[in-house]
């Protein structure tokens, strides 16, 4: 039978897909919708210390269009609850809900973190998850020694709670590696790499930032290289297990994330944009990854890329192939002829031909509209 269960910050999820903590989680009604979607658990919408940022700006999300993908960039505030309704909401959810709810929290003061976090704890949260890394909240617009703050307030909130503590990691830093090691040892139950960047867009003609008018949240699938890079190159490093967040918009790219040794990926701009039902699409695809590949569960393949990634010294550089041109399949565009800086592509009156100084970079190939270059090793050409 085919098993997509996992245990992530000591709970245990039916499946890794958790449904992030945004607007899509900022109500019972929304949390229900997740479960009976088939999420593993759910991180609940932000509840922040700030009260300012309990109101969002009317409207706060802008689809920003580049080549082949988007930035979902958005000004979503803080949940509008106060602390004991915040309670309350939690409460109501664990009552409602049967997969693990975990409540997201940002303060910015240690009284405060303890007070919330053991709200939290009273009203039957599952874990916290510690969001200090809010692309507009007040340590990353501040310029707080992020990294320093988070490995404080883990230690803070560990001390004062016995439910899985998790800090949610920020992309802005120097060095994600060194920053999830230490709030491991500092704690930490679980982590979620990454939350969003922080970024601004302009309006050229008005010259003003578009949207509210400020620096906001952007994400989008572009986001998932990130999280890859860094959590393949930590996870086999740490005892405590990674919740991926960042770009997943299909089961391909969770996958991705499983394989780069998360043990649960986080969705969210995809349930903003595509309804809850990409759970149910998520879900399905993982199951029919585990049976074409003969895997019985999520571990069987958790991680299985980090030991294939090369390091500098053992990537193969020899230059054994170069680019070959079908002629039957050539339609004469060009543009092989126009991204060449090798001068390896004769133009005769737009046939074109690879020359003798082709250095194999491959990017011809990957512009031709029609798939009609190839690689080919040097001595077949
Ligand atoms: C509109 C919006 C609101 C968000 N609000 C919160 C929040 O309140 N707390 C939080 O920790 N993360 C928040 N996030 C970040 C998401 O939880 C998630 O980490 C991020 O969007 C990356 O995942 P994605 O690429 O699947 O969207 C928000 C993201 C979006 C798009």
């Amino acid at each position: 039978m085919l098993n997509l269960s996992t245990t992530y910050a000591n709970l245990n999820l039916k499946t890794p897909i958790i449904v992030g903590s945004a607007g899509i989680t900022g109500s019972i009604e929304l949390l229900q919708r997740a479960e009976e979607c088939g999420a593993g658990a759910v991180v609940t919408k932000s509840l922040f210390q700030k009260e300012i940022s309990r109101k969002s700006p009317t409207p706060r999300f802008k689809i920003v269009k580049h080549t082949n993908t988007f930035t979902f960039y958005t000004y979503e505030q803080a949940s509008e609850l106060n602390p004991q309704e915040y309670a309350e909401f939690i409460f109501n959810a664990k009552q409602k809900l049967s997969i693990p709810v975990i409540a997201s929290i940002n303060c910015y003061t240690d009284d405060a973190w303890i007070e919330y976090s053991k709200l939290m704890e009273e009203a039957g949260a599952d874990a916290i998850e510690l969001n200090l890394s809010c692309p507009h909240g007040v340590h990353i617009m501040s310029g707080m020694n992020i990294i320093e703050e988070m490995v404080h307030t883990t230690k803070i909130v560990k001390n004062n709670v016995k439910i899985p503590v998790i800090p949610k990691m920020t992309p802005q830093s120097a060095n994600p590696g060194s920053d999830a090691l230490r709030l491991e040892q500092a704690g930490a139950d679980g982590l979620v790499m990454f939350n969003r960047f922080t970024g601004l867009d302009i309006d050229i003609e008005k010259e003003i930032p578009i949207l509210h008018g400020g620096y906001a949240g952007h994400g989008g699938p572009w986001a998932i290289m990130y999280g890859l890079r860094w959590i393949s190159a930590v996870s086999p490093k740490l005892k405590c297990s990674i919740s991926a967040s960042g770009g997943v918009m299909n089961g391909e790219d969770a996958i991705k994330y499983i394989l780069s040794g998360a043990s649960a990926v986080q969705i969210v701009t995809t349930v903003f944009l595509n309804g809850y039902e990409v759970i149910k699409q998520i879900n399905k695809y993982l199951e029919q990854y585990l049976d074409r590949k003969g895997y019985r569960t999520i571990n069987d393949f958790k991680g299985k890329v980090c030991d294939k990634i090369l390091d500098m010294e053992s990537v193969d550089r020899r230059h054994w192939g170069v680019a070959s041109i079908n002629k039957d399949k050539c339609i004469g565009c060009g543009k092989c002829f126009n991204v060449c800086i090798y001068d390896a592509i004769k133009n005769d009156k737009e046939k074109f031909m690879i020359k003798e100084n082709c250095d194999g970079c491959g990017l011809c190939i990957e512009v031709c509209p029609v798939n009609a270059i190839s690689m080919v090793e040097k001595e077949r050409n």
